[in-house]
């Protein structure tokens, strides 16, 4: 694959994928499912799962049928461009986040954060960088080709799964301790209409059958490739973008070859992209508290901004629960060197999650 020059990048940027594909219905009309895999799809095993839903196993990883075909098909169609830069994660752990810090970082030459017009000022950060699964399971990929490089792209896939063509892209992969990810996942398809009991969705996770799951292996994939290639692969985690979000959009710069000059820094540039892109201010935007996301799924723009805190699973599972999954993802991770340090940690329910986890929150240790 021929090199991007890597000088134009910072001039560049992306642009905002709804600013290029701009429809009235957000693609509603144009749902168009490629058809050619129903072969494919109707051998795979299948669960009943979350409300009336099925989950279906496509290479070793659990997803509603939309997410096959998506995921087929990008295996078969996708075209990777020089350039292009993949946002990677399990769903639920702060990918919303990430694609405004990382278009707000690539684009800022375009779009300073002290523009009042800004595209994250105006539109969800889902609507400037797009979500791969969703346009391929509708048919819808050619709004890719229609983006211009460099291409700011989204995806829940696992690396194991990923076309060669993406997994030689530069990957940013964003997890999170997972009973804060299963939490999150809990309210978010509860706000979209699915009725279930949390005790469901965390069984399945046990068994490594929840939505995108093993949760184990989406974390193991990514990680491998990143002690393998660092250069390729940047490992992140929402914990540690909380507790200094300043020192992760200068990550980003500089895995993303636009590294902050000494003048962005003097003129406070990585701090106003943090700012533009909190949690409290994102959520207050008209964009953000209005409209929806999704093909096939609806999801409303204001539900991808719930609490943004660490340790809310408290909340909702029991010691017991807590010491499961725990010592699952323990088991699974161990000798890997990927550790998450809350596990195993809580006492008693009645603590103050937040007094109890931010401490070890920052030290998910990598050793
Ligand atoms: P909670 O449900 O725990 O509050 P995703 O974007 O992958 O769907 O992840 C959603 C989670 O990220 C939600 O967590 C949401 O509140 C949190 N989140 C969204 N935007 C954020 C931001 N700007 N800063 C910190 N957390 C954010």
């Amino acid at each position: 694959m021929a090199a991007l020059d890597k000088s134009c990048l910072v001039e560049l940027g992306p642009v905002p994928f709804k600013d290029v594909n701009n429809d009235d219905d957000n693609g509603q009309t144009a749902i168009s499912p490629p058809t050619e895999y129903a072969d494919i799809v109707a051998t795979l095993p299948s669960i009943a799962a979350i409300g009336d839903s099925q989950l279906l196993k496509y290479q070793d990883v659990w997803l509603f049928i939309h997410g096959v075909t998506g995921v087929i098909s990008i295996q078969r169609r996708f075209k990777s461009r020089p350039g292009d830069v993949l946002l990677a994660s399990p769903p639920k752990c702060g990918t919303t986040w990430l694609k405004a810090l990382s278009f707000a970082t690539m684009a800022r030459a375009k779009y300073p954060p002290s523009d009042a017009n800004h595209p994250l000022r105006r539109l969800n950060p889902h609507e400037c960088v797009p979500f791969m699964e969703n346009l391929f399971s509708a048919g819808q990929e050619a709004k890719l080709e229609a983006l211009p490089s460099p291409r700011l792209l989204q995806t829940h896939m696992h690396y194991s799964v990923l076309p060669r063509s993406l997994a030689d892209c530069k990957i940013v992969f964003v997890c999170r301790e997972p009973k804060d990810m299963l939490v999150s996942m809990w309210h978010f398809l509860q706000s979209a209409g699915f009725s279930f009991p949390f005790s469901d969705l965390f069984e399945l996770a046990c068994q490594g059958q929840n939505p995108h799951g093993p949760i184990w292996s989406h974390l193991l994939g990514y990680w491998t490739a990143s002690t393998a290639r660092p250069e390729m692969v940047l490992f992140l985690r929402y914990e540690d973008m909380l507790a200094d979000p300043v020192s992760t959009v200068r990550q980003l710069a500089r895995f993303m070859d636009v590294p902050f000059t000494a003048a962005e820094e003097a003129a406070g540039l990585p701090v106003d992209i943090v700012e533009m892109c909190s949690i409290d201010a994102l959520r207050e935007l008209e964009a953000n508290k209005t409209g929806k996301f999704g093909l096939f799924f609806k999801f409303q723009h204001q539900t991808f901004f719930r609490k943004g805190v660490v340790g809310d699973w408290v909340n909702y599972m029991t010691p017991e629960m807590a010491r499961r999954i725990d010592a699952i993802v323990g088991d699974k991770l161990h000798g890997s060197g990927l550790t998450f340090t809350s596990v195993g940690t809580i006492a008693s329910q009645d603590q103050d999650a937040r007094t109890l986890l931010l401490p070890t929150s920052s030290s998910l240790s990598s050793s």
